[in-house]
């Protein structure tokens, strides 16, 4: 059966750049973005691992923990990441698993059939700190991922899940944010200090509270 939002995420074991990973472990207390891309030695994939090695400080701020995957083999995936490091003037900085036996992405349905019967989709699962799902996305093997997406859906995660709140459309850090409708009106002021305001009964806005 395919996972779904909410659902607890797998544990597994794999060999990985980094060594034997155990997932769970590996996570600890963090939040965790897992992804899979098709295959090694491939343009759109080169660019997204580059990419996101770039971008690990922010991960790290958010107390997120990489993990990639394809269903290459270890060696294939590090004389790889010297081509990587090369061509996108970066280092990767987080584990890549070798699933050559697709024992993660067949628990993770990261192989769509349909699409390719051999390589894994690029899938992206996030996972919140309490190993929860929390968001899946699907792209097509031709369409690179945006990490700054990425990111910015988890500032949302992470704020619904210590504040009371949910972001609206489009929205980016630092703009106002919606209160969750379980909030009465009475708790408002408690809740959120900074000021609040009323476009409709059941729309009501805050500044984002972690500023
Ligand atoms: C790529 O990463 O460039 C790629 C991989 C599989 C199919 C198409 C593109």
């Amino acid at each position: 059966m395919s996972l779904r939002l909410g659902d607890s995420a797998p544990n597994f074991t794999a060999d990985s750049t980094a060594g034997k990973i155990n997932f769970h472990e590996y996570l600890g207390d963090s939040w965790g973005i897992l992804f899979s891309h098709p295959a090694d030695y491939t343009p759109v994939c080169t660019t997204e691992l580059g990419a996101a090695a770039k971008l690990k400080d922010e991960f790290d701020k958010r107390n997120v923990k990489m993990l990639a995957l394809s269903v290459d083999g270890l060696e294939s995936h590090k004389s790889w990441i010297n081509d990587i490091n090369e061509t996108q003037h970066t280092t990767v900085n987080f584990p890549i698993i070798a699933d050559e036996d697709r024992k993660v992405s067949g628990l993770y349905d990261m192989i769509h059939p349909n699409s390719n019967e051999n390589f894994t989709v690029r899938s992206v699962f996030i996972i919140g700190n309490d190993k929860k799902i929390k968001l899946i996305i699907t792209y097509p093997a031709s369409t690179g991922r945006n990490f700054d997406e990425l990111l910015r859906v988890i500032d949302s995660l992470q704020l619904t899940a210590n504040y009371s709140v949910a972001t609206p459309a489009n929205w980016k850090h630092g703009e106002d944010v919606v209160i969750a409708p379980a909030i009465k009106n009475e708790d408002i002021p408690a809740k959120f200090p900074k000021g609040h305001k009323e476009i409709k009964p059941y729309l009501r806005t805050t500044p984002q509270p972690n500023l």
